[in-house]
């Protein structure tokens, strides 16, 4: 409930002084929105007052958007013709991307979603794309020792490189927000979660605290063009995350440790 009322109050704050809406405002279009990180942010905007679009496709498990007050569009993100019809029926003024593949999928996907994304909402005028991303991909690529990293996520951290490029080459604004370790909905935040430009800062972050500092983002200035690290210093590490640090060591070069021994200070 806290969590709500802080996003609550964050939203409206960026809805007032952040980017005048525009008079035509098909609201926020969330892909990847029946997903776990995408139903929390689904669930902020909501409360926040946004007008809120859900992608989703014929095959898409509905529930969790039941009794919400948002609107769906059906259509493949992988489809262009689906997208063509998604962007030009609504004047979307912001794009979320929490989509994303299982261990399994497709992990090629971002690249491959990205073009048809970033080529609609450029088209559709779109005025924002937040954008989820992983820590090692684009310019974090340096800190990580990537022959120790499974062969799934290589693939998916080099694709998700070559999907922020795409955006950044979009021409449409972007946030990219990156994540390393994504904990299970059922841990909470702590309320500390942060961004930050600091590549040093790593660890773990909550669905919940992203979905909060995704909506801190939305038509806000200091949010455009702009790639973060999001971290929550403080949440509450259980069950095979209470080992991640010592995993962190085989992935992540020795000199990140070093710097983020002191992580207040250099953010
Ligand atoms: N760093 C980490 O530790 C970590 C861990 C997990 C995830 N992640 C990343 O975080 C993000 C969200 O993850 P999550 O676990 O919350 O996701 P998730 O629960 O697996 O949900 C994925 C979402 O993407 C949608 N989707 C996938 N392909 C689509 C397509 N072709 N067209 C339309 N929608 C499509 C799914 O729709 P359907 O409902 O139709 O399937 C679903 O809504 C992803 O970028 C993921 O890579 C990071």
């Amino acid at each position: 409930m806290l969590k709500r009322s802080a996003s609550l109050a964050l939203a409206l704050s960026v809805v007032i002084f952040g980017v005048p809406t525009q008079a035509n405002d098909g609201g926020v279009l969330v892909l990847g929105g029946t997903g776990q990180l995408g139903i929390e942010i689904v669930k902020d905007l909501v409360e926040a007052g946004e007008k809120v679009t859900v992608l989703v496709r014929p095959t898409s498990n509905r529930d969790k958007l039941a009794g919400l007050d948002v609107t769906t569009a059906v259509g493949d993100i992988l489809s262009d013709a689906d997208m063509e019809k998604v962007f030009t029926s609504v004047p979307y003024r912001v794009v979320i991307d929490a989509s994303g593949q299982a261990n399994g999928g497709d992990q090629t996907y971002y690249e491959k979603s990205q073009l048809v994304i970033s080529k609609w909402a450029a088209a559709g005028k779109v005025a924002q794309i937040i954008l989820h991303g992983a820590v090692g991909a684009g310019d974090s690529a340096h800190m990580m020792i990537m022959e120790n990293v499974p062969e799934y996520q290589r693939v998916s951290i080099g694709s998700k490189s070559k999907a922020e490029d795409i955006l950044k080459g979009s021409g449409v604004a972007y946030t990219i927000i990156r994540h390393l370790t994504l904990l299970p909905v059922e841990t909470k935040e702590s309320g500390r979660a942060r961004l930050t430009t600091n590549q040093m800062t790593v660890g773990a972050v909550t669905r919940d605290g992203l979905a909060r500092l995704t909506i801190g983002c939305l038509n806000n200035p200091a949010c455009f063009n702009m790639t973060f690290h999001a971290v929550d210093d403080d949440v509450i590490l259980s069950g095979r995350y209470e080992t991640m640090w010592a995993r962190y060591r085989t992935v992540l070069k020795p000199y990140v440790f070093e710097a983020r021994d002191q992580p207040r200070k250099m953010d």
